[in-house]
């Protein structure tokens, strides 16, 4: 049976995504085999760029349709996502021994923790009080389907919008992909 998972709203969906992250990183904190903690630190920016690429076409548009202030807060999300990319950016580029993976990663987490605190307890539940479920629902399945097609890596120069993701992103998401595949670097879509 189908039942559970075809009742996932992208309310339950974006949540996980957000707790497996921030177990992650957790598990890099605590982890000290660094070919372990890069490895980690990659799924975490894919996972995480993934995330947010699917939210910014799916989910923030719904968001500036139904909720009210919802094009303040979405302006604020998209700022944090960038900033969140940017410091990605750097982290994929250093080494666990070199001391700078520890002080992106101490930068990078309260970022993502205000944002997830954000999202969780202010713009989730209004998505849930003014959307109807069935449309929490099929929007679950479009944040999925977004994700199998998005970027992996940060791409913070690039214009953040449903247009550009439409129209590029999944040709730069096949790009990463490959460059994954060469590089042997773990990504889990
Ligand atoms: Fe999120
Ligand atoms: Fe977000």
């Amino acid at each position: 049976m189908t039942e559970t998972r075809d009742d996932t709203d992208v309310v339950d969906l974006l949540t996980t995504d957000h707790h497996d992250v921030l177990s992650m990183l957790q598990e890099i904190r605590i982890s000290t085999d660094p070919g372990r903690r890069r490895e980690l630190a990659d799924v975490v920016i894919g996972e995480l760029v993934r995330h947010s690429v699917a939210e910014e076409m799916f989910v923030y548009p719904a968001m500036r349709r139904h909720l009210p202030g919802g094009d303040e807060a979405v302006e604020h999300d998209v700022a944090e996502h960038k900033e969140l990319e940017r410091l990605m950016k750097r982290w994929e580029g250093v080494e666990p021994s070199d001391a700078d993976f520890d002080v992106v990663l101490d930068e990078l987490e309260p970022v993502l923790r205000d944002h997830v605190q954000d999202e969780e307890s202010e713009q989730f539940p209004e998505l849930r009080a003014h959307i109807p479920r069935q449309e929490l629902v099929h929007l679950a399945g479009q944040v999925e389907a977004a994700k199998r097609a998005a970027p992996t890596r940060p791409h913070p120069l690039a214009p953040n919008n449903a247009l550009f993701h439409f129209l590029v992103g999944p040709g730069v998401g096949l790009v990463d992909r490959l460059r994954d595949s060469w590089t042997g670097r773990p990504n889990q879509s």
